[in-house]
């Protein structure tokens, strides 16, 4: 029954949701890991693009119940980045051979329009791609951003199922953040979302939704994180327990349904599993997303506890996850690995 379902997936990428959701049922996975790598080998290759992450402001006005950032945590140490010392450390960045800066921090309105537009402009001429990640905005800010030179936007979707994710994102309406990701998608930029994986009340069917939305979209790339409950939020009692494998089971679906999209490696794994990242990239994720931020702010951008090289330098975390990705026998890509990319230098 497996067997058919992933011949089935490997030859059309199309499955039903009841067969997705068979899928993410499985208790022995390995047929399906094997089948997503195959098909990632297949639709980009054993190259893996690297995008350098800036957490650039801790600040945030949502209240999201699982995120440790949220507005509501009175015990996070707030930070924000000037715009000066964002784009050194975007220079510093590319210095270390990133083709792609990833922008990152909480809803901060401190970043006016004028003022992110400027930032963008002046990361641009490193002649990298710019990836923002800065959460819904309106359709006229997101056309100023693309405007100045954003080529990128991440928002995830977190949870496809309404009920849940105004529950867990109070404050928030769902078919904003839907709106924010057509809107995106209209305006030129490659899309990416994705979903949070073991939230407290998800079932496995609304997963299967998550995914079939990210097929009907599409979206450009699309990262699955395991929830991991922070201390310090309304979610503190809950457990990670399975989240690793749940979302390692999303994921290699998504690149059965999504064959030439890019998946990340999310850093989210590497915290609940030591070869986290490694072995998403052997299921199906083609991206990593290392930290490009000065050590002096990383232990502030707790959105979740254990995060991984906390201590570390953007120098060091650029060499480790050469070695890392070396050693399953790939390679870093070179080139800034848009969507499609791949295709285009191999035919
Ligand atoms: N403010 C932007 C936004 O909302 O898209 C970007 C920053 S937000 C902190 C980035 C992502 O962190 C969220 O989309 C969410 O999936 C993830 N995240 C937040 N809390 C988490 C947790 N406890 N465990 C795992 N991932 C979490
Ligand atoms: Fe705003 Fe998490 S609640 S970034």
């Amino acid at each position: 029954m497996t067997s058919k379902i992933l011949e089935k997936a490997q030859a059309t990428h199309k499955l039903t949701k009841a067969e997705i959701v068979k899928l993410l049922s499985l208790k022995e996975t390995s047929a399906l890991f094997e089948t997503a790598n195959q098909v990632r080998r297949e639709f980009v290759g054993d190259g893996v693009y690297l995008r350098g992450l800036i957490e650039f402001s801790n600040y945030c006005k949502n209240n999201c119940l699982y995120c440790g950032i949220r507005a509501g945590n009175s015990h996070v140490k707030r930070y924000r980045l000037t715009p000066q010392e964002i784009v050194q450390t975007a220079q510093k960045a590319s210095s270390y051979g990133y083709k792609t800066i990833v922008l990152q921090s909480g809803e901060d309105g401190w970043f006016d329009t004028d003022t992110l537009c400027d930032i963008v402009r002046q990361i641009k001429n490193l002649d990298v791609a710019i990836t923002l990640s800065i959460g819904e905005k309106t359709h006229e800010e997101y056309a100023a951003y693309r405007q100045a030179g954003a080529d990128r936007y991440l928002l995830r979707i977190e949870t496809t199922d309404k009920t849940l994710y105004e529950k867990l994102d109070p404050g928030l309406s769902w078919e904003n953040r839907v709106r924010c990701l057509y809107d995106l998608k209209e305006l030129g930029y490659e899309v990416g979302s994705g979903s949070l994986v073991g939230l407290p009340g998800q079932s496995i069917e609304s997963l299967a939704d998550d995914l079939l939305f990210f097929q009907k979209l599409p979206v450009d790339m699309a990262g699955i994180g395991p929830f991991i409950p922070h201390p310090q939020t309304p979610l503190a009692d809950q457990s990670a327990d399975g989240h690793f494998e749940l979302a390692l089971k999303m994921m290699a679906v998504m690149r059965l349904l999504l064959p030439d999209i890019n998946i990340p490696a999310t850093t989210a794994m590497e915290t609940l599993h030591p070869q986290g990242r490694l072995l998403a990239l052997q299921a199906g994720a083609n991206v990593v997303m290392p930290n490009a931020t000065d050590t002096q702010y990383r232990s502030f951008y707790e959105l979740y506890p254990g995060k991984i090289c906390l201590g570390d330098n953007a120098e060091k975390c650029r060499h480790c996850i050469e070695g890392k990705i070396q050693s399953i026998g790939r390679h870093i890509a070179p080139g800034k690995g848009f969507h499609g990319d791949y295709k285009k230098e191999n035919v």
